[in-house]
């Protein structure tokens, strides 16, 4: 992560690609065992990834996969499993994998292997303890959080998770940690039973994203942002995380999910973090993921009156004809789970008091775009007879997280002409134009940064309870029937910018949300 922070900005677009001139290093020996290497995120985002890895030269020799599971799988048939849907994302076009070169593949391949056995099977831990040596060994749970605490107490009964001075032994673990405060600190203490914090490695994959990494390179490595980055210039902040598709096919897990648990405390966190916190004092994890800290334990509980809840009915996207949520497959047709939310956040420190973070995020709403729109105050006094202060637009800088990344700036300047008028503009920054994108999951940072001992893009324990203390009144409020009323599920047509109610939220403050296209 350090070395990416590093930006040696070139003189035109085009050339940034080979500016840094900071070459990674290797990552050293390990050896990463799978669990759940038989399963879809293996398939398509952990091995595509280390694939990436490999051609970018960041693996170690002797780096090696052992996938754990209990399906009925061989070592060949693995590989075989594994390369077909390498071929697939290739023949795709897939973001993740454009091209596949053998040479590279039969690299990877031959250095994966399969172990079938139960998680909760001691036999298990015991045919990984010869495999694993006295080596490094990363643990990586690509599993439901289920077997996360039984995983990691029976490595830690098979002495695997013991480091020396010589050997580390860590292990990742993927969200969702918890479903609210007290299962996520449950969670945690159990993780620490066994392991040292620096051993653990929770991923967000939000963090793996450039576009977020970015947030901290554009604040931190400019001088002009920083200066106007405080309660004295900005008005309030929206964070959107709006999605076109529906629940696919994870209506079991979404009943008893919902839109808030699936993206607040964990992603949307995380991006209210990177803009908000302080500059920490170097890029060590430690340094970042305490100013982090500090920044999450500001944000005020929500108040259960500051959230509106919304679920998707039967609408149109792109005209195409979407069913409404509760016709979705594995979801009780009078399904009261949410599939949107939108709230108002404050955080109660020197630099944001006062200044309000609307956040929303939902699916299958008119537009997929993930982004942070920074609303700057107005200018005190509009100098210019032709336009009224009222009518002067907006300054407005966006940082676009995704599909197109970059930053936006919305600002006045005059119009052509012999009367002095004002007309609304905008400078666009496109990461395209300026950098060019590897093939990516999203996964490589992430991989790589727990190969190499560098954990500021992972979460750390205080950082997820932080996030779901933010939540957890809502969380309660809904919980008890008594309560119900001021958050009443609010339906909104698929395609639609969500509930009404979502607007009326940021109208009793006299502003009003970015356009969603449709
Ligand atoms: C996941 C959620 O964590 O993030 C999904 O479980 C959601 O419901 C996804 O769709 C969004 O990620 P991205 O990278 O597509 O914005």
């Amino acid at each position: 992560m350090s070395a990416r922070l590093d930006l040696d900005l070139p003189d035109a677009p085009g050339e940034g690609d080979a500016a840094d001139g900071l070459l990674p290093r290797r990552s050293p020996a390990c050896t990463m065992v799978i669990f759940g290497g038989g399963g879809d995120l293996t398939r398509r985002l952990l091995v595509p990834a280390i694939y990436n890895l490999v051609g970018a030269e960041l693996l170690d020799e002797s780096f090696s996969i052992v996938a754990v599971d209990w399906s009925d799988l061989d070592s060949d048939g693995l590989r075989r499993q594994l390369g077909e849907t390498m071929r697939t994302f290739v023949a795709q076009r897939s973001a993740s994998a454009v091209m596949l070169q053998e040479d590279r593949w039969d690299w990877l391949s031959q250095r994966i292997s399969f172990l079938r056995g139960g998680f909760d099977d001691p036999m298990t831990y015991q045919a990984l303890s010869s495999v694993c040596g006295v080596g490094n060994c990363v643990f990586y749970l690509a599993v439901a959080a289920r077997f996360f605490a039984p995983i990691v107490g029976q490595l830690e009964a098979a002495g695997l998770t013991r480091e020396t001075e010589t050997r580390f032994r860590r292990v990742v673990v993927e969200k969702p940690f918890g479903s609210d405060l007290a299962s996520a600190r449950a969670l945690n203490a159990q993780l620490r039973n066994a392991l040292d914090e620096s051993q653990i490695y929770r991923i967000d994959h939000y963090l793996g994203k450039e576009t977020v990494q970015n947030i901290l390179a554009l604040r931190f490595s400019n001088g002009f942002f920083e200066p106007l980055w405080n309660r004295q210039n900005i008005d309030h902040v929206q964070i959107t995380a709006a999605e076109t598709v529906g629940v696919e096919t994870r209506g079991r897990f979404y009943e008893t999910t919902g839109a808030l648990r699936d993206m607040v405390p964990n992603h949307i966190m995380q991006l209210l973090a990177m803009m908000a916190m302080e500059a920490p004092s170097s890029f060590d994890a430690d340094a970042v993921r305490d100013e982090k800290s500090k920044v999450l334990s500001a944000v005020h509980r929500l108040d259960p009156g500051d959230i509106v809840r919304g679920q998707y009915s039967a609408g149109h996207i792109a005209g195409r004809a979407m069913s409404g949520y509760r016709e979705e497959a594995d979801v009780a047709p009078d399904s009261g789970a949410e599939t949107f939310v939108a709230m108002k956040l404050r955080i109660d420190n020197w630099r944001w008091a006062g200044v309000p973070f609307y956040v929303r995020t939902g699916k299958r709403l008119a537009q997929r775009k993930t982004e942070i729109a920074i609303h700057f105050k107005q200018a005190p006094y509009a100098l210019f007879r032709e336009t009224p202060v009222e009518k002067l637009t907006p300054n407005i800088m966006v940082l676009q997280i995704q599909p197109s990344e970059g930053v936006t700036m919305q600002f006045s300047a005059k119009v052509p002409g012999p009367t002095v008028k004002l007309g609304g503009v905008r400078m666009k920054f496109d990461y395209a134009d300026w950098f060019q994108e590897d093939p990516s999951t999203g996964y490589e940072t992430l991989i790589y940064d727990c190969l190499i001992g560098d954990a500021t893009l992972f979460q750390r324990a205080d950082n997820v309870e932080a996030g779901w203390g933010v939540v957890q009144p809502a969380l309660d409020a809904w919980a008890d029937d008594a309560a119900m009323p001021p958050c009443p599920l609010q339906f909104y047509p698929a395609g639609k910018a969500g509930p009404a109610a979502a607007d009326a939220l940021l109208a009793r403050d006299g502003r009003h949300w970015l356009r969603l296209n449709g």
